[in-house]
């Protein structure tokens, strides 16, 4: 074969010019033309809580690398690690001051790097936590920013003057108080979504905006696959500073309540991130974003037009729903497959309660972990977990106001008891400490950590765990679970909730028995054409024989559809 010499030299120059353009274009994964991101299982981490290499209380980087193969066989392709950035924790990890570094206490770039490399061997990509809507007040832009009304960053944050000795509005902080906070060196006010230690950047000056696409640039290089964007709704703001309409009633921390109509969810987020995107897709990277959607419709701008957002914006529907109701569930499910994006399917994380106590009923727990399981593994959409949902933990909410580790719990006591409950340390064996640190943990282990932890579970069948695992391997081999469509059946069904994925002329049939009785269902499989279903997966004594599947008590059966 004769070489194209000419060709040879321009795809040799392009590569040094433009390294990512020089990427080949992302390749499917399937014949439906998915991408990785539809496939892959994600695992979110808080850094703080997985495992802590240098017996600080504090788990770390090396922490996580040491986890890999734990990952791995349980069978996460990508992980979502909360902020690790430096930064003086008041939001722990949210007020970032350096974007493109390592917090010491997670570890070293070096440790990242370390992280990196051996993640590409387990073929466990990284995903980081983008914190785009603001800065910590002690990062360099800040801290030029308000050294004076002429500073090179002043116009990267948001300052008014006040109105008299009032801030410019009434906007409150999602976390309590104003959302102004006055600042005697200039004598203006700066606006804090969140916390006043966390100052909103100005997304409307490009400068800004050129940065941060360039915070992305710069970790793709060093490995990553994407990033999950933080508070996306709350990134720009009326220019005009408008008053947000009241609201009756007071929330946790006494203000008058408000709705945020003018500081969140401006149609100008759509261009910021049609921009993130661009840069992501140089990367065949993958953009998650914490859109707190009240609809399809939002959901669905979220998507962009073109499909040409974020890949993977959160729907957090599945949290709202607070009992097992199938039919609250298949209005959920279905709305989120008539989107005009692949969906995504969340139960918990840092933020909200664990679903192991939003459902349990205090005698099947473990039984209704297994089947929530059952639920979002098997959907179509890419499932994000949250650690330790696999091996059953538990919500652990502080009892005294002096434990409270999240400012928000602090502020807004007794009625906002904040997010220590659902940040507590992995619970990797029965020794002390769950297994997670040789020193004292930041954040208390419950005591159920004696029956829930990895070690244990993955010696017995029967676990929550194990189930995860036969899930998860189903999930990643089965063409129907990965590629084919929702389509609910026996939709009047009080009590379970049934579906099938159907890939071509297969089909898969999903029985979820959401009460604490024994349920029989006929499916009429012969009248459909088939004779039986096979079973895959189920929990406990869930069967099928013939047109008929009996559950346990909150049982799970998911079978292949015989002809
Ligand atoms: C959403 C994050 O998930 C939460 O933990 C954080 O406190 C706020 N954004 C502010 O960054
Ligand atoms: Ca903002």
């Amino acid at each position: 074969m004769r070489y194209n010499f000419p060709l040879l030299l321009t795809s040799i120059l392009l590569c040094f010019l433009f390294p990512a353009a020089a990427q080949n274009p992302p390749k499917p994964v399937d014949s439906e033309g998915h991408l990785w991101w539809q496939h892959a299982v994600f695992y979110e981490i808080y850094p703080r809580s997985f495992a802590d290499s240098n017996n600080d209380g504090i788990g770390d980087l090396n922490g996580i690398t040491s986890k890999l193969d734990y990952l791995k066989d349980l069978g996460v392709d990508a992980i979502w690690i909360s902020p690790c950035f430096p930064s003086p924790q008041v939001d722990f990890g949210y007020d970032v001051s350096d974007y493109e570094n390592i917090d010491p206490m997670y570890g070293t770039l070096a440790d990242f790097d370390t992280l990196a490399a051996s993640s590409k061997k387990h073929n466990v990509r990284i995903i980081l936590d983008f914190v785009v809507n603001h800065t910590s007040d002690q990062h360099k832009w800040f801290l030029d920013s308000k050294s004076s009304k002429t500073a090179e960053h002043r116009d990267w944050y948001i300052w008014r003057d006040g109105k008299g000795s009032q801030p410019p509005n009434n906007w409150t902080s999602t976390f309590g108080g104003s959302a102004w906070k006055f600042d005697p060196t200039t004598s203006q006010y700066y606006y804090h979504y969140f916390y006043a230690a966390q100052p909103d950047l100005n997304w409307r000056n490009p400068a800004v905006k050129d940065a941060m696409f360039d915070v992305t640039r710069w970790w793709y290089k060093r490995g990553v696959s994407g990033f999950r964007l933080d508070a996306v709704d709350t990134l720009y703001e009326d220019p005009n500073l408008k008053d947000n309409p009241e609201r009756p009633g007071k929330n946790a921390f006494g203000d008058t309540n408000q709705e945020h109509k003018f500081n969140t969810k401006l149609p100008e987020v759509h261009e910021a991130l049609r921009g993130l995107r661009k840069v992501t897709d140089e990367y065949n990277g993958v953009l998650i974003g914490e859109t707190w959607t009240s609809d399809i419709a939002e959901l669905n701008q979220y998507y962009g037009q073109d499909n040409n957002e974020l890949q993977l914006p959160m729907d957090f529907l599945f949290t709202s729903v607070n009992q097992l109701s199938p039919a609250e569930f298949r209005k959920q499910i279905a709305a989120v497959n008539s989107a005009s994006g692949w969906p995504t399917f969340v139960i918990s994380n840092h933020d909200i309660m664990r679903s192991y106590d939003r459902y349990g009923d205090g005698q099947h727990n473990d039984e209704i972990a297994k089947l929530m399981a059952g639920l979002y593994l098997t959907l179509r959409g890419t499932p994000i977990m949250y650690y330790g949902e696999e091996i059953g933990m538990k919500t652990n909410t502080p009892t005294r106001k002096e434990d409270v580790k999240d400012p928000i719990g602090r502020t807004g006591w007794p009625k906002e008891k904040g997010r220590d409950g659902e940040r507590t340390p992995m619970q990797w064996d029965e020794s002390d400490n769950a297994g997670f640190s040789k020193a004292a943990p930041w954040l208390p282990v419950p005591p159920t950590a004696k029956t829930h932890n990895v070690a244990d579970e993955l010696k017995d069948p029967e676990s929550i765990l194990s189930f995860y695992k036969k899930l998860l391997k189903l999930r990643h081999t089965n063409r129907e679970l990965l590629d084919g469509s929702y389509v609910p059946i026996n939709q009047n069904d009080q009590n379970v909730l049934s579906y099938l994925r159907v890939y071509q002329d297969q089909a898969v049939l999903v029985a979820l028995n959401m009460t604490g009785a024994a349920q029989k269902v006929n499916f009429e499989l012969k009248k459909n054409g088939f004779s039986s279903a096979k079973s895959l997966v189920a929990t406990g004594k869930s069967s099928s024989s013939g047109d008929v599947v009996t559950l346990d008590p909150y049982g799970v059966f998911i079978g292949q559809l015989v002809r």
